[in-house]
């Protein structure tokens, strides 16, 4: 396994996606995974449930590339679809399965890279990834292996970091690199994204991308009916400013230069 995939396996292995928000709680307990829940979709982005569709799918074999804690794999559950859940680190693995099965939805599970996905040919009726195609080197080769694993007609949904954004200009470029004095330190982009973007209380550095809607448009070539949306912004991300913004326009503040860009396309 390359060194990119290694330090992704330690930094979720150790840190796994959203568990600071349950911290307070046992790790295997409902209380700790209702916390995160709560934090993701009540407040961190509560334009998730719809845009991403938990309720869209039932009946359908779904796959979830990265699913980390699980978090929305049990949504898709919970709506109806046969899931998959799939993720490189074992750890995410374990605590997906724990997880479905302490809300008693079932699913399949494997730990499985993205570039190299252990199904046959048109397998799945949904592939669904949130926040990993851009942690992994080759992100093409990622998008191909969820194109071969689609029966035609099969949807892909993907979430990717999204270039043209406020967090990603305000943030990583001027707070981080400017301000705070990375680039002068000789720190590249891609190094501030490593050691800023993720929350790493462990001290990980994983791989970050991010991308432009044309450039994740691209990537999905070889699919139909291509649909790139953004989203996510939080008010505090806006310091002071965020509080007096009227609804209106921090909504089409969240929609351009929102940190999300949501693919959404056919086989
Ligand atoms: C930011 S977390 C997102 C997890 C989950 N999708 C969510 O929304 O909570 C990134 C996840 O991608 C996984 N990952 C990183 N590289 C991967 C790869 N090459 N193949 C599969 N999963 C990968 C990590 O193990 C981690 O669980």
């Amino acid at each position: 396994m390359n060194t990119e995939k290694l330090r992704a396996r330690e930094q979720w292995g150790k840190d796994p996606c959203g568990a600071i928000h349950g911290r307070k709680h046992e790790l295997d307990t409902r209380e700790f995974f209702d916390a995160v829940e709560h934090h993701r979709y009540q407040e961190y982005a509560p334009w998730m449930p719809e845009v991403m569709g938990f309720d869209e799918f039932a009946g359908a074999r779904l796959l979830e590339i990265g699913c980390g804690m699980g978090t929305d794999l049990l949504q898709f559950a919970r709506g109806g679809a046969k899931v998959t859940g799939t993720d490189l680190t074992p750890r995410s693995i374990e605590i997906s399965r724990q997880h479905l099965a302490l809300y008693g939805e079932s699913g399949n599970f494997a730990i499985a890279d993205c570039e190299t996905l252990p199904f046959a040919d048109d397998s799945f009726d949904v592939a669904y990834s949130n926040g990993v195609l851009h942690h992994t080197p080759d992100t093409a080769g990622a998008v191909g292996e969820i194109h071969r694993v689609l029966r035609p007609g099969g949807h892909a949904r993907v979430m990717l970091y999204h270039r043209r954004s406020f967090a990603y200009w305000g943030e990583v470029i001027l707070r981080h690199g400017i301000l705070q004095g990375e680039f002068l330190r000789g720190n590249s982009t891609a190094d501030i994204m490593s050691k800023y973007v993720e929350f790493n209380e462990s001290g990980g550095r994983p791989l970050v991308k991010v991308y432009s809607r044309r450039q994740a448009r691209d990537l999905f070539a070889m699919f139909r009916e291509v649909k790139v949306q953004v989203e996510q912004l939080t008010r505090p991300e806006l310091y002071i400013i965020g509080r007096f913004i009227p609804e209106r326009m921090f909504r089409c503040l969240r929609r351009s230069v929102g940190w999300n860009v949501i693919v959404s396309a056919k086989k």
